[in-house]
């Protein structure tokens, strides 16, 4: 939310894209417009490694360990699906979206789709988006249009209280020099350098959520119950869950199921979340139907 911020301050071009992305996403969501995209999509990623010891240069199986939990995710093939509780089981989504490591680099040449670069950097600064550009220590994006960009790297921080991140991401609609997600090594994949309670690939999840487009489910409103992540079938819920809640979890007068704490745009820990809802599919499907179309052609 920060960097979405800085970005509506000083883009004019993104706030105004923003603005059009909603629209077709608000008319997916009530359902006046609906897409004609049929089978499956699938997403050519490119994973920018981003090293300063020799242990955060990631093996190649932590990478596949975190493609496959995004392929099982988006499909609604996890296998902790079943522990989504039954009133919510009505809404899980799959969203016919599938993630494969790139084989062709931007200039046409085979590749694993994997970067590797060693840097000065120990941190990473969400601000000025650190990661994704040579010149500060990072590895600039490959083309937004034909890949999704995934680095991981040390240490990501907000210089305004410098506590550590997870991950984060770019929303569609923004540059394409730093479009795509961010996450530190120790919370991607399942195997490796992945370490509990976020050892379940979910930050990854979760950032592909909102690079397609969607919002905490809580509406970003400092636990007041106003804020939305307008989707109508996740309840209105006051603030951010965390670790292993037990269901329900009351919020904002939404008893008796309470908040959705085992929707992926949560906040709790990676074993404790499984699944995205229809509506929240459809603001995928919008997306894909606007500012990421490029991928819905293949
Ligand atoms: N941007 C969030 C953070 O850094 C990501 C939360 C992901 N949650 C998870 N269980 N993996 O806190
Ligand atoms: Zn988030
Ligand atoms: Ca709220």
């Amino acid at each position: 939310m920060p960097v979405h911020h800085l970005l509506m301050a000083d883009d004019p071009a993104y706030a105004a894209n923003r603005i059009q992305i909603e629209n077709q996403a608000f008319a997916y969501e009530i359902g006046i417009a609906a897409t004609e995209r049929v089978g499956l999509t699938r997403i050519p990623v490119v994973v920018h490694v981003l090293f300063n010891t020799a242990a955060q240069n990631i093996g190649e199986d932590q990478v596949t360990s975190q493609i496959d939990v995004l392929n099982r995710d988006f499909r609604a093939l996890n296998p902790d699906i079943d522990r989504v509780p039954e009133v919510w089981k009505p809404l899980v989504a799959d969203s016919r979206i599938e993630f494969h490591l790139a084989t062709e680099d931007p200039q046409g040449q085979p590749t694993d789709g994997i970067t590797r670069t060693q840097t000065q950097n120990t941190q990473f600064n969400i601000r000025t988006n650190a990661a994704k550009h040579a010149s500060s220590g990072g590895h600039d994006a490959w083309p937004d249009d034909r890949y999704l960009n995934l680095w991981v790297c040390p240490r990501i921080f907000d210089p305004r209280d410098s506590n550590e991140i997870l991950g984060y991401a770019q929303f569609p609609g923004g540059p394409a020099a730093t479009d795509g997600v961010v996450i530190g090594h120790r919370f991607f994949g399942t195997t490796g350098t992945a370490s509990a309670p976020f050892n379940g690939g979910r930050t990854a999840t979760h950032e592909v959520g909102h690079w397609l487009n969607l919002l905490h489910i809580w509406g970003d409103d400092d636990n007041g119950c106003n804020g939305s992540d307008l989707v109508a079938d996740t309840p209105n819920s006051g603030g951010p869950n965390f670790q292993t809640p037990a269901f329900p979890r009351l919020s904002c007068s939404n008893g008796p199921d309470g908040d959705m704490f085992v929707n992926y745009m949560d906040y709790t820990d990676d074993k404790s979340m499984f699944m995205f809802t229809r509506g929240q599919v459809a603001r995928m499907e919008a997306t894909l139907d606007s500012a990421r179309s490029s991928f819905n052609s293949a």
